[in-house]
């Protein structure tokens, strides 16, 4: 075995040469591996005795990709390019053995072997798009050659990840075989290449199958259509549809051309900034400084839900779908039988797409244990209280639960405002009590705030991320204050939404600027969706605010056909003349004239105190890191990934900017706009939210 550098190894093995790389944690194209790759096979080449060459990954992984650290950054080492161009050039047969996940630049190096054998439990995909690129190696013109410009539109736009079985039937693997017997295979494929002297195929030349799309430019525009909405203010997934209209439409040379052209654009765009950002970000909220990765945890292997309503029923299906027996109650037999209805319906909802088996709901119904006694809770590890926000009845189930629950199990509120720690002193073990807020609808909504509270121990906070790991959440640790992070900004956004409504700007022209900036809808359109009446109580209603006198006027959202918008009967939102003459009135009664408000100012107005309020809650430690609030505004609130979240995006526009216009704000408006003490800070030492550690 001879060391090529550091990362690579090679091993004649007979008469086969077998290229080993080994860079943790995922064999990234790093210049290390680069020049790995590119001596090994250069060494394999000029030694006479070697016939062939296996390349192969130790680790858990084949090559995941280019090495995302690297961009941005001046570049060393050889040329992907050349490395590239040495495996498909070589004259003796290069065959990819694949584990793990062959991604982005890991599958365009194995796109340049001339042929491909792959574990049964390994996976491929070209994920760039994700990170708001496109495959610059080469990927958009060889995958059309091979799966068919259809199949490559998807994968590329996607970036989803193929099993192995998949990729051979398309073609992408030539040989799927056990995962042992890898290594072995892929040599012997490798000598009977060379026993059949089948050629050295090189995918570049395989032209069959993007000739036959030429002249089809119907392809594109439908895809286009199909997917409007998906890719709705995203570049990369429009680039990458060119590219595969150049790989049919052009010689293979000319192709790669315009795939660099286009890939360097995004590359040095704000958009992929933001997403490669992100990246790091949702991989970073899993660090706890003060509550490292190897503190003890709890084992739950049982959970009790108390609340069988939408939250409570969301809470179980996650935990449910992650094989967690769950133990849910309620106070009255007709809303538990409710709430395991809805449950079993969304079971059924998701079978009937074929996303699940029928014995998968049933498997997963099975865990399930509906009950009206509390005290059979007495053995949960966790238990999670998901009733109405009322603090009353909040502390009166945690009272009872530290009289029924055994000792050391975690008790948790998915309260989404409440302060955790007067929960937790209605118990005799606040380090026991901790906040899973979960989004709603909670089956689908990827976020969790785990909100810790002032005694809350660390093996609860560990525990609980954990568990959110385990059922697909991207947890953030935060701390206790009115509404967390995500909540405690969004009344910002809420409050600049209602005030605007009264100077001037109408619902849709505020909703029109924040759709436009990227949210899926905006906070009008919301509260119809939501229902205007969420905590409205008749009785106690007086017209006091415009969304008073909607409700009163049973104009309560989507769901009576009317809010802030008029609905047709496709629930298409329409803005309504009666509703903008209400405000007319509302405002002229409260004294306000009207004036026309600009977009720029809906925008800064909305957007720039939420990250204010960003500043605060960093300047009081109720966030670890300012990318942790990015985090939650992408999974909770529809933040465009592509703008990174709140505080990504102030960095990328200027802190000066941001707090100039405050300022301003502050000046002609009032104290609603008093800077963040950490915002002046930051701009007066020429700092951004992301260089605090
Ligand atoms: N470059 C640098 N670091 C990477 C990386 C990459 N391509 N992929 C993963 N890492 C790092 C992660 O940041 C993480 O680091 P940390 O431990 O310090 O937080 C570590 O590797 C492990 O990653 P995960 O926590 O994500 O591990 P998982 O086992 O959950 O997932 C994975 C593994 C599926 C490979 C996942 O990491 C992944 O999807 N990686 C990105 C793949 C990708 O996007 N590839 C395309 C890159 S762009 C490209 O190739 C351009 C080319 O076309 C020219």
């Amino acid at each position: 075995m001879t060391a090529i550098n550091a990362v690579a190894d090679l091993a004649i093995e007979g008469d086969i040469a077998i290229l080993t790389l080994n860079s943790p944690p995922v064999n990234a194209l790093s210049a290390a591996v680069r020049t790995g790759i590119l001596d090994g096979v250069e060494l394999a080449i000029a030694d006479s005795n070697v016939k062939g060459i296996v390349l192969i990954c130790a680790g858990k992984t084949f090559i995941a990709g280019a090495d995302i650290t690297e961009f941005g950054k001046p570049p060393v080492g050889p040329a992907l390019a050349d490395v590239q161009a040495a495996i498909e050039g070589s004259p003796k047969p290069v065959v990819a053995a694949i584990h793990g996940t062959a991604l982005g630049g890991g599958l365009e190096v194995a796109l340049v072997c001339h042929y491909r054998v792959a574990a049964r439990s390994a996976k491929c995909g070209l994920p760039e798009v994700n990170l708001g690129l496109l495959p610059g190696a080469g990927g958009t013109q060889r995958l059309p050659r091979i799966v068919g410009p259809a199949k490559a539109l998807d994968m590329v736009t996607s970036g989803a990840h193929i099993g192995a079985a998949a990729a051979a039937e398309m073609g992408l693997f030539d040989l799927v075989t056990d995962d042992a017997a890898l290594r072995a295979d892929a040599i012997a494929f490798v000598k009977q290449v060379n026993a059949e002297q089948r050629p050295l195929r090189k995918v570049r030349d395989l032209n069959e199958k993007v000739e036959a799309a030429r002249g089809k430019p119907e392809l594109f525009a439908d895809f286009r259509r199909a997917n409007a909405r998906k890719f709705r203010g995203f570049d990369a997934p429009e680039y990458n549809i060119r590219c595969i209209e150049a790989a049919v439409n052009l010689p293979f040379d000319e192709g790669m051309k315009v795939e660099r052209k286009l890939f360097l654009a995004l590359m040095n765009g704000t958009q992929s900034a933001a997403q490669r950002y992100y990246f790091f970000a949702s991989r970073q909220v899993w660090n706890l400084p003060d509550v490292p990765a190897d503190t003890p945890t709890i084992d739950v292997k049982k959970v009790g839900i108390i609340g069988a309503g939408t939250m409570g029923g969301g809470i179980a299906m996650n935990l449910l779908n992650a094989g967690v027996p769950v133990v849910i109650v309620e106070t009255a037999q007709e809303a538990l039988d409710r709430g395991m209805r809805t449950i079993r319906a969304n079971y059924d909802n998701t079978a009937s797409k074929g996303r699940i088996t029928a014995a998968d709901v049933d498997k997963r119904m099975a865990l399930l244990t509906p009950t009206l006694e509390l005290g059979q809770l007495a053995d949960a590890d966790l238990v999670i209280e998901a009733v109405y926000e009322n603090m009353d009845v909040k502390k009166d189930i945690f009272g009872k639960l530290d009289k029924i629950v055994k000792r050391g199990a975690i008790l948790a509120t998915n309260t989404s405002a409440l302060d955790v720690n007067e929960i937790a002193a209605a118990t005799s073990r606040p380090e026991s009590v901790i906040g899973l807020h979960f989004f709603s609808p909670a089956n689908v909504m990827k976020l969790l705030e785990v909100v810790r509270g002032d005694k809350t121990s660390k093996p609860v906070i560990r525990t609980s991320m954990e568990l959110a790991r385990k059922i697909g959440k991207i947890a953030a640790l935060v701390g206790v204050c009115p509404g967390f992070v995500g909540n405690r900004m969004l009344a910002q956004r809420q409050r600049e939404a209602q005030k605007l409504v009264l100077e001037g700007a109408l619902p849709w022209d505020i909703d029109r600027v924040l759709y436009n900036f990227g949210f899926p809808m905006g906070p009008f359109a919301m509260s119809d969706l939501a229902g205007l009446d969420l905590g409205w109580i008749r009785e106690k209603s007086s017209s006091a605010t415009l969304r008073e006198i909607l409700c009163e006027m049973d104009r309560r959202g989507q769901k009576t056909g009317a809010g802030y918008y008029d609905y047709d009967d496709k629930r298409n939102a329409i803005p309504s003349p009666v509703v903008e003459q209400i405000i007319r009135d509302f405002a002229a009664r409260k004294g306000m004239t009207s004036r026309v408000v600009s977009e720029q100012e809906i925008l800064e107005r909305c957007v720039y105190t939420m990250i204010n309020e960003g500043a605060k809650i960093l300047e009081e430690g109720k966030a670890i890191r300012a990318s942790d609030i990015d985090v939650v505004w992408v999974n909770g609130y529809g933040w465009p990934v592509y703008r990174g979240g709140p505080m990504f995006y102030a960095d990328t526009i200027g802190l000066d900017k941001v707090l100039a216009a405050m300022k301003n704000f502050e000046a002609t408006l009032g104290a609603d706009f008093k800077p963040a003490r950490l915002l002046e800070d930051l701009v007066a030492q020429g700092r951004k939210f992301g260089d605090l550690k």
